[in-house]
């Protein structure tokens, strides 16, 4: 299928998407992804583990663009979760500089195509100059109103709900909430996607068939779609495949 594809892809002009990808039916709006498998990857070529994260960050720029010439609304991109912590400190170091270094490249660009950039996760633990670099990318794009982008740093599931339901008891121990006042859509405000919709497509790449505590509240009636591939040989003909996948599924959201 994905030979397939690519064979198409080289015989027509590179910016188009394949034919089998029908651009005016379902396009999911939001497409999330875990980017794995940079380590693995590097290690494969003798080359350190963050030479992987450097490669990964053009899969990221690549995809993107995919995306947006597709007509994605958001992009969630997994970029270091609550428990990669755990790194050597070498490793987190690296990781904690790569917003810095791709926004310095690849903001004036993603400003040209009207690109909104967001950050999700923890703020407080993180490094000032990683904080500084999405701060300012948030607050430069903010009246944008092409792709959003946003990016999963400091990020975990479980933390997310952990905030939500500590804010959320603080206002009823104030009495500004009401116990019976809860409901779904009342924890989904509380989110650090209150104001974005649940994912249509989740992508993991490099062969783990987990959700590594990825967006656990919103990925309930997500489409799944897991490659081998390791995330830095990832390409927009991977991605297209995906879509193209997608398209072909149904959704129930339990009904018939
Ligand atoms: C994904 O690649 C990037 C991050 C988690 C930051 P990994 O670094 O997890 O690569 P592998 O899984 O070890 O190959
Ligand atoms: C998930 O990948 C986190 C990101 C992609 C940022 P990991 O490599 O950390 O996940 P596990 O440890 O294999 O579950
Ligand atoms: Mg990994």
């Amino acid at each position: 299928m994905l030979e397939h594809l690519a064979r198409k892809w080289s015989r027509k002009e590179k910016n188009s998407a394949p034919e089998e990808l029908d651009r005016s039916g379902k396009i999911p709006k939001h497409v999330a992804v875990i980017m794995d498998g940079n380590g693995r990857w590097a290690n494969m070529r003798n080359l350190p583990r963050v030479a992987g994260h450097r490669a990964g960050m053009k899969t990221v720029k690549d995809v993107v663009k995919a995306a947006d010439e597709i007509g994605v609304r958001y992009m969630t991109m997994y970029a270091f979760s609550t428990e990669n912590w755990k790194r050597p400190r070498d490793e987190v170091d690296f990781l904690m500089k790569l917003p810095q270094e791709f926004l310095s490249t690849e903001l004036d660009e993603l400003i040209e195509r009207n690109v909104r950039i967001r950050m999700l996760g923890s703020k407080d633990e993180l490094p000032s100059h990683t904080l500084n670099a999405l701060l300012t990318a948030e607050e430069k794009t903010r009246e944008n109103s092409g792709l959003q982008l946003n990016f999963a740093l400091n990020y975990g599931g479980r933390d997310e709900i952990v905030k939500a339901f500590s804010t959320l008891a603080q206002q009823v121990k104030a009495g500004v909430l009401d116990p019976q006042d809860l409901d779904e859509e009342l924890i989904s405000r509380y989110l650090y996607t209150s104001d974005i919709p649940d994912p249509d497509l989740l992508i993991r790449t490099s062969g783990e068939i987990r959700l590594s505590n990825f967006m656990l509240w919103q990925l309930a009636y997500t489409e799944m779609w897991f490659t081998d591939v390791l995330w830095p040989d990832f390409s927009r003909e991977h991605f297209y495949q995906a879509i193209v996948e997608y398209q072909g599924r149904a959704r129930r959201y339990g009904a018939v």
